[in-house]
């Protein structure tokens, strides 16, 4: 089987990494990759968002199956223009795909489907966003419509600060707090059913003790020792299938990863966002620790016959990525810093590459979050040892990581 991998970050790494250990699988290719990549993957240049340019590769490749890792080409119909040439595709739909690109869409779906999540009002004007502040009280909890990168949500008690980001993002929604220990969970999705993967937990704010800026996710771990053991079959029967069923009603099947972001608040999990795709870093120590053969698991959501595939299985142990990010990240971090000691982790530690690229032979930083480490271990403290030992190996003027990642873990 033949593989094309779309996207550029630590996420795209962890996925080529794992489809070229699936024994089925001859080729895989990545568009447009990183320096990391580049050890597990052939690369080819590409505009990730141009559907015609993605398609007119996977056909050049003969690739089997096209797997789409950001959000920004499947709101661009990527997947739509891949299937459209006849090749399987595991991502949703420009259509599906709403169910990230748009909040209001994603609680209008949730609605629908009954879906436990925070109650909502989407706003556009300032006496309406006034209003539902009002409504749902402090912690105000205001978010951009549309995708923003990462920089869309504001959880504030400040009032007037709420106010400013509905004012400074046109249309917003804005919802209840939910209280309660945040958990991600992936949901592989064929188009009328799906299967869970492991849950696994993100530390979204830059610094220990989830202090700073929001990021994209500095660290991540799975198994959740401490999360309720039905988690998952809870979450698949009062959110997921419902979804899915809800979507292929209405004409638009959702085919790719449902990745469901939960508070587990005292009234049981609800949703706090919908994404369509995998989330970074979760995804590192996800397939870590997944033993069911990727590509063959991605290409059944992708033909419609996973109800033929069966749950997936894991590996018994733990995993725990630190994501390595850049100088200043994420306000703007500095570029072009050479990455050193790479060679140096060995052992139950490996690295995987975010934002990296080649300057001739040497590694650079090229993004924010340039690195993710991930450590592996029979539990979450052993395979945190590892990761944070690994970490020590590497040299990258004025990076930083969170030294407390995995902490609730244990
Ligand atoms: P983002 O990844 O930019 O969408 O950030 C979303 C983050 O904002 C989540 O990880 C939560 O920590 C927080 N958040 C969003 N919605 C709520 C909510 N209704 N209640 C509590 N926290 C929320
Ligand atoms: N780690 C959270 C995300 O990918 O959005």
């Amino acid at each position: 089987m033949r593989v094309l991998v779309i996207g550029s970050g630590g996420r795209e790494h962890a996925l080529c990494r794992s489809l070229a250990a699936d024994p089925q699988v001859t080729e895989v290719h990545c568009a447009p990759g990183n320096a990391g990549v580049a050890q597990v993957a052939t690369l080819h240049p590409v505009v990730q968002t141009d559907p015609a340019a993605v398609a007119r590769l996977a056909g050049e490749l003969e690739a089997d199956l096209v797997v789409i890792g950001p959000e920004a080409p499947l709101v661009a119909g990527v997947a739509d223009a891949v299937r459209q040439a006849g090749i399987p595709c595991f991502g949703p739909s420009a259509e599906a795909a709403r169910i990230e690109g748009s909040k209001t869409f994603a609680k209008e779906i949730m609605a629908a489907a009954g879906v436990p999540t925070a109650r909502s009002r989407t706003c556009v004007t300032p006496e309406e966003a006034a209003a539902a502040l009002e409504e749902f009280g402090t912690p105000y909890v205001v978010k951009d419509d549309g995708l923003a990168a990462g920089k869309g949500v504001v959880v504030t008690e400040d009032r007037d600060e709420a106010l400013r980001h509905a004012a400074a993002c046109g249309r917003v929604v804005i919802e209840e707090f939910l209280d309660g220990p945040e958990v991600s969970l992936f949901a592989l999705c064929d188009g009328s059913t799906a299967v869970p993967l492991q849950p696994a937990q993100d530390h979204k704010r830059a610094y220990d003790g989830d202090l700073g800026p929001n990021t994209g996710g500095m660290g991540a771990y799975t198994p959740l020792p401490w999360a309720p053991a039905d988690l998952a079959d809870r979450v698949m029967t009062e959110t997921v299938l419902p979804t899915v069923t809800e979507l292929a009603k209405r004409g638009t099947p959702y085919t790719g990863v449902l990745f469901v972001g939960l508070a587990l608040t005292p009234a049981g999990p609800k949703v706090i966002e919908f994404n369509a795709r995998f989330g970074d870093p979760e995804t590192q120590v996800v397939l870590d620790r997944l033993a069911t053969p990727l590509a063959s698991l991605l290409l059944a959501c992708a033909t419609g016959t996973l109800d033929r595939f069966g749950p997936p299985s894991y590996r018994d142990g733990a995993a725990v990525t630190v994501v390595v990010a850049a100088e200043n990240y994420p306000a703007d971090p500095v570029k072009g810093d050479v990455v050193e000691g790479l060679s140096d982790v060995t052992g139950d530690a490996y690295v995987l590459h975010a934002g990296t690229a080649f300057d001739g032979d040497r590694v650079v930083s090229s993004g924010g979050r340039v690195l993710s480490v991930v450590g592996t271990g029979p539990d979450v403290a052993a395979a945190r040892a590892a990761a944070y030992e690994a970490v020590g190996h590497i040299r990258l003027r004025g990076s930083h990581h969170r030294t407390d990642i995995a902490h609730q873990g244990i």
